[in-house]
């Protein structure tokens, strides 16, 4: 059996065989053979628009491995500084690369007092934090100039290692301005979590040590986020690398997709959803409203996952470590009710509508006490990692600009009015 398939152009009789490669068809190679001839796929549904060796998914059976490791045992035994080695880097590092690692990200964590004084500290008083982190991500390309020499394997390497590393230290700044208390400044004896919970709780304490649970917690949140191949961030910063920008403005550009409730907000939604329908009875009225179009069950379908996230499923089991510390969440009663109706119901069955990440992540990050415009924050953080392994990818691969055809539908040809005569 040949791999390739043949389209025929019905209008003139003519014939291309196209090679498959890897499940896919050579676009380009197609449009060489018949010129004028379009690949029409608004929101790429039906297109791989790149090659990658960084994140396998299966959709239909619920598979996520990173580099081919599964996340399960990944979220078991391993943590999120691993993990972000893993993913930029191709293998997991050893004992040596792995403290060299940990190291170069501990002492990058600090941000130049210019990024707080000015940039951060000028936002308005309530500022959404993930606007305030897309705006600092973007500044930090003017603190470090030699960020542009993206072909230097050693600088492209520094400013990964400050990315991963100023994250938290911005995120928690964001939120620290937000709720009137002062900055905190990164303790360095801290592993990354905690050292990120450092920043965002402490108050007059000489040190703050958070519970070893909700750290952990928190760490195995960060590798459930760390990538997740060609969604509408890693596209973007995919789309923004292929012009050769710098990483800090690809990140942004990235953050800037991730902001939208249909990807990284989705998390807040939910929570808004939850305490909308307020109490258990509420429950099936509001499904059988939503069947009936008002609205979508927020955290519920995914583009790709046409089974129950995988993520989800990790999510749940450490949703219940942190409530045994933080007591429960109200809302879960309502959540686990929600799923139990949505699971059963033909509506969202036939759909392939199952929890996604997002169903019982912001369920977590309530009961630890993060307020809900930091969610996306926390999905960012993580995701770093994963937005600059595809930036390296991509640079390695050596591609072109992103710069995909249209269909025009507008006017014809006509001639300008002048403003009198209009
Ligand atoms: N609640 C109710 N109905 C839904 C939902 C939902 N959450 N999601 C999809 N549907 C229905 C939709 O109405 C449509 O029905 P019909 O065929 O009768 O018109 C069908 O399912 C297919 O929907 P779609 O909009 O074509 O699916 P999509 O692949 O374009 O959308 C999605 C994917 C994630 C945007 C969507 O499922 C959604 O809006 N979910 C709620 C928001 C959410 O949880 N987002 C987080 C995604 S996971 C985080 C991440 O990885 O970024």
């Amino acid at each position: 059996m040949p791999e390739s398939i043949t389209i025929t152009d019905n209008r003139s009789g003519q014939a291309v065989e196209i090679p498959i490669l890897n499940g896919g068809v050579a676009a380009a190679d197609f449009s060489k053979l018949m010129p004028g001839v379009w690949f029409y796929d608004p929101a790429l549904m039906s297109t791989a628009a790149c090659e990658s060796a960084i994140t396998y998914l299966d959709g239909e059976q619920g598979v996520l491995r990173y580099r081919g490791y599964p996340i399960e045992q990944l979220a078991e035994n391993s943590n999120y500084l691993e993990v972000a080695y893993l993913l930029l880097n191709g293998e997991l590092p050893n004992a040596a690369e792995y403290d060299e690692w940990c190291h170069d990200i501990t002492y990058h964590t600090f941000i130049h007092e210019n990024v707080r004084k000015r940039f951060l500290e000028g936002f308005h008083y309530d500022a959404h934090p993930m606007g305030m982190l897309v705006s600092a991500v973007a500044a930090l390309s003017t603190f470090y100039l030699d960020a542009k020499d993206i072909f230097d394997p050693a600088v492209l390497h520094k400013q990964v290692v400050r990315l991963i590393a100023k994250m938290p230290t911005l995120a928690a700044a964001a939120h620290r301005f937000s709720v009137g208390m002062p900055f905190v400044y990164p303790d360095n004896t801290l592993d990354f979590s905690a050292n990120f919970l450092s920043m965002m709780w402490k108050v007059a304490e000489p040190r703050f040590e958070p519970d070893p649970v909700l750290s952990k917690a928190l760490d195995v949140l960060f590798i459930l986020h760390a990538d997740h191949e060609q969604n509408c961030g890693t596209t973007a910063m995919r789309t923004v690398a292929s012009s050769h920008a710098d990483p800090y403005s690809a990140t942004a550009a990235a953050a800037a997709a991730l902001y939208g409730p249909r990807h990284g907000g989705a998390n807040e939604a939910v929570i808004k959803m939850l305490t909308e329908i307020g109490s258990i009875e509420n429950v099936e009225p509001f499904v059988k409203s939503v069947k009936e179009g008002h609205g979508r069950l927020q955290g519920f379908g995914h583009r790709v996952y046409k089974s129950y996230d995988p993520r989800a499923r990790i999510i749940k089991r450490t949703a219940d470590e942190v409530f045994a510390v933080t007591g429960k969440n109200p809302l879960l009663d309502i959540a686990l009710k929600l799923e139990e109706i949505a699971l059963s119901d033909e509506y969202f069955t036939s759909r392939k509508l199952y929890p996604n990440v997002d169903f019982y992540s912001g369920l977590i990050y309530q009961a630890m006490g993060f307020p809900m415009e930091m969610f996306t924050v926390l999905f960012a953080i993580p995701r770093t990692a994963g937005w600059l392994a595809h930036f390296k990818e991509l640079l390695e691969q050596d591609l072109k600009i992103t710069r995909p055809r249209q269909l025009y539908i507008g006017a014809d040809e006509r001639s300008f009015i002048p403003i009198q005569e209009r």
